[in-house]
């Protein structure tokens, strides 16, 4: 939604904050609203199965985008992630981002006793902006497949530390029953929460 994203507001006064307390720091952006993503197909995957010293150059050209995304989540310590929710799930674009980075010998590795993520020194915090509320008095509170998910799905490339600010309610200030700056207040206050020294 642009300049009007709640979830994007809230990962640029994270990242803010994050540069302050890390003034030596890199910070790199991916705003996967700028870029086209393929969905993955099955050359795509037989790619990705295929050992990476017996790729033909074909294949490391479908493999080309992935091998970029993939590259920058192994090089951050930390993950600033904005994801607004899109059907009860993630928007179409991050999905396709997620699809782009489960990559073997890379974000997974596979040994003899299975399969297991690799990112398991870094850590994620989660920005999700939901239009309806979430909390448990509402009818909705089971609906929120989006906090799960996103466990599950880092939890398997091996993320254990992850913390999750969640801006529930957000149609209230398309509505303008509240407003934006109101609205954003203890979300603002949360992400300043992750700083405790600053
Ligand atoms: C296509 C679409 C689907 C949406 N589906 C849901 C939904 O299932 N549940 C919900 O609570 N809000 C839903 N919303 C509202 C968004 O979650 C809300 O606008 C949120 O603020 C989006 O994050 P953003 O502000 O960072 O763009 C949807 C919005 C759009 C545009």
């Amino acid at each position: 939604m642009g300049q009007a994203s709640i979830s994007r507001h809230l990962t640029r006064e994270f990242v803010q904050r994050w540069r302050s307390a890390n003034p030596q720091g890199e910070v790199i952006t991916r705003d996967l609203t700028t870029i086209a993503i393929p969905v993955i197909d099955a050359a795509w995957v037989a790619a990705n199965y295929t050992p990476r010293e017996l790729r033909t150059q074909q294949q490391n050209e479908i493999l080309a985008l992935s091998t970029e995304l993939t590259g920058e989540l192994l090089d951050a310590d930390e993950y600033a992630i904005g994801v607004p929710m899109h059907n009860w799930g993630p928007s179409s674009s991050f999905k396709l981002w997620v699809d782009q980075i489960v990559r073997f010998g890379e974000t997974i590795a596979i040994t003899p006793s299975g399969m297991n993520g690799t990112l398991d020194t870094k850590r994620a915090t989660f920005f999700i902006a939901a239009g309806r509320h979430y909390g448990p008095p509402s009818a909705d509170a089971l609906r929120n497949h989006l906090e799960p998910w996103l466990r599950t799905f880092f939890g398997s490339l091996g993320v254990r530390d992850m913390r999750f600010v969640f801006a529930d309610g957000t149609a209230e200030v398309r509505k303008g029953m509240i407003g934006r700056a109101a609205f954003l207040a203890p979300h603002v206050d949360a992400v300043q929460s992750l700083f405790p020294g600053n």
